[in-house]
């Protein structure tokens, strides 16, 4: 389903590129980090163009919640410890930075995003939460954060503990990143939309109709296309339920529960109606079953503390989190020769995109940047996290052993309407789904990009990768890297 950021704005298009070119800085992506460092690079001096696959601000951006924050739950206890009290600092500054860029754009550009103040809520239900929340308090206040300790949160149930933080924000992502990509494209900062990049180097990008040459490309994908920088193997997608319904009772500020599940909740007011936009327990893509409980779940806590009618939009989004908590940004390659890249944000990508942007601005300017060696892109910290880092990537194995080796169905007859799986036909694993009408789509169920089998997500019906997040479309058609190929279609 079409999230409800993209269905209450109605952005400026921009046409696909259609000739070779030559700038000095090719950007490929078009969410919260490529457009924001657009916008730097082009203030710098630079020549610039980006490349959007698909639509401008919709993707992992345009289906977020949204809120413009220093506060990331638990975070800077966790990042202490991996990187000491210094680390913690580096990260507030840069996230501080990265919100103070949004609110600054959105006014030096006269942006209506629906930009707001708002208090941000950690709050926790039981003690083992209350006392990671005080120390975070403790910690954040040390570091020069606004954080204080208060239950008086206005949500309609008690907490065992909770905090605040004051001048925090929130705004309408698509209309943030559109509506910046409207006023700073010009000749000298070029914007092309339904333009894939299929290929790469440092120094050149290539499209179905063209391909441009520049003296650096900056991966603004999310997570680094294909193989670049094995990013995928130390980031684990983390995927969620995003629901909004109608509210009756909105509270008055912005929430996230401290501990599991997993509950974030903000609202917006659009057309004279008051939305609640909650996102639930997060999950590994690619498992229908996990997807609809959590689903059930969110709808189940929203209706048990809140006035909300109906769900009207709901949907899946992902990010990606890093195995040591903190994003990577800068040069994919320590020996020269690299792509900027900027990735594993965590679900915090705003105030991250906004820091990773000044800091890849920074780099191709060759100017100082005190937060460069704690995101540097390039750090190997295996101890850090090492635990995590076995994990996931045993998730992984066991997922390509496992879906290779499981019994499927044999027939295409096994799929009703409304329906998919993954079958095993002449040998091939294929993914198949029957759309209402009683049309079966029928693709390779091998992910492109490394060869794990997709799932089914019910709720988007796409193909979700479990093993490093690739999305496609029910016809194949890839949405999410890392992969760039779509899923084959299979000839019946
Ligand atoms: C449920 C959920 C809620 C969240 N809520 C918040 C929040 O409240 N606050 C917060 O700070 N963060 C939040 N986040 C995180 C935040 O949304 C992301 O970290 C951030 O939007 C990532 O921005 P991006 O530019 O890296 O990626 P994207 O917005 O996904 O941009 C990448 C772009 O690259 C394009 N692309 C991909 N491949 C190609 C290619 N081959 N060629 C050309 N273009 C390509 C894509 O189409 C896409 O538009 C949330 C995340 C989730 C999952
Ligand atoms: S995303 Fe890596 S195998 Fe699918």
């Amino acid at each position: 389903m079409e999230s409800y950021w993209s269905t209450t704005c109605t952005p400026a298009t921009f046409e696909p590129l259609d000739s070779d070119m030559s700038v000095d800085v090719t950007i490929i992506g078009g969410g919260m980090v490529g457009i924001t460092t657009a916008a730097l690079l082009k203030e710098h001096g630079l020549t610039v163009a980006v490349v959007e696959a698909r639509r401008v601000g919709q993707g992992v951006s345009g289906k977020a919640t949204a809120k413009v924050t220093t506060q990331h739950g638990i975070k800077y206890r966790t990042i202490a410890e991996k990187f000491g009290e210094e680390g913690a600092r580096a990260y507030a500054h840069a996230q501080g930075a990265g919100v103070d860029l949004i609110c600054d754009l959105a006014r030096a550009h006269g942006i209506d995003c629906d930009l707001e103040e708002k208090a941000a809520f950690v709050y926790a239900t039981e003690g083992e939460h209350g006392n990671k929340i005080k120390a975070e308090v403790e910690l954040a206040r040390k570091i020069g954060l606004p954080a204080s300790l208060s239950q008086d949160t206005g949500l309609p149930f008690d907490v065992h503990q909770a905090m605040r933080w004051d001048r925090q924000y929130q705004f309408h992502p698509v209309k943030f990143i559109a509506g910046l990509a409207a006023r700073i494209a010009d000749e000298r900062c070029r914007i092309f939309e339904q333009t894939r990049a299929h290929n790469w180097s440092p120094t050149s990008v290539t499209t179905k109709n063209g391909t441009i040459t520049s003296k650096h490309v900056v991966m603004a994908t999310n997570l680094p296309l294909g193989q670049v920088g094995l990013y995928y193997a130390m980031n684990y997608p983390k995927a969620e339920p995003v629901i909004v319904a109608p509210i009756e009772n909105p509270p008055p500020h912005y929430y996230l529960h401290a501990g599991s599940p997993g509950r974030s909740l903000r609202t917006h007011t659009s057309g004279g109606r008051t939305f609640a936009i909650a996102v639930g327990e997060h999950f590994h893509p690619g498992h229908p079953e996990t997807i609809k409980n959590s689903f059930d779940e969110l709808s189940h806590w929203l209706e048990q503390h809140f006035d909300v009618g109906d769900a009207e939009h709901q949907w899946v989004n992902e990010d990606y989190s890093p195995m040591d908590g903190m994003p990577f940004v800068g040069w994919s390659s320590a020996i020269g020769n690299g792509y900027l890249v900027a990735t594993g944000f965590d679900a915090w990508g705003f105030s991250n995109g906004g820091a990773a942007a000044i800091m890849l601005r920074d780099l191709i300017a060759e100017q100082e940047n005190p937060w460069f060696d704690f995101f540097s892109a390039t750090r190997i910290k295996p101890l850090a996290g090492g635990k995590k880092f076995v994990h996931e990537n045993m998730h992984v194995a066991r997922h390509i052993v496992n879906d290779y080796t499981s019994s499927k169905p044999q027939s295409y007859e096994e799929v009703g309407s409304g329906e998919a799986a993954i079958l095993s036909i002449d040998g091939d694993d294929v993914a198949a789904f029957r759309d209402d009408d009683g049309s079966l789509h029928a693709v390779s169920a091998a992910c492109p990009h490394m060869g794990c089998l997709v799932g089914w997500n019910p709720t988007d019906r796409t193909w979700d990768c479990p093993c490093h997040g690739s999305r496609f479309g029910f016809r194949g058609e890839v949405l999410h890297g890392p992969a760039v190929e779509n899923l084959a279609e299979k000839v019946r």
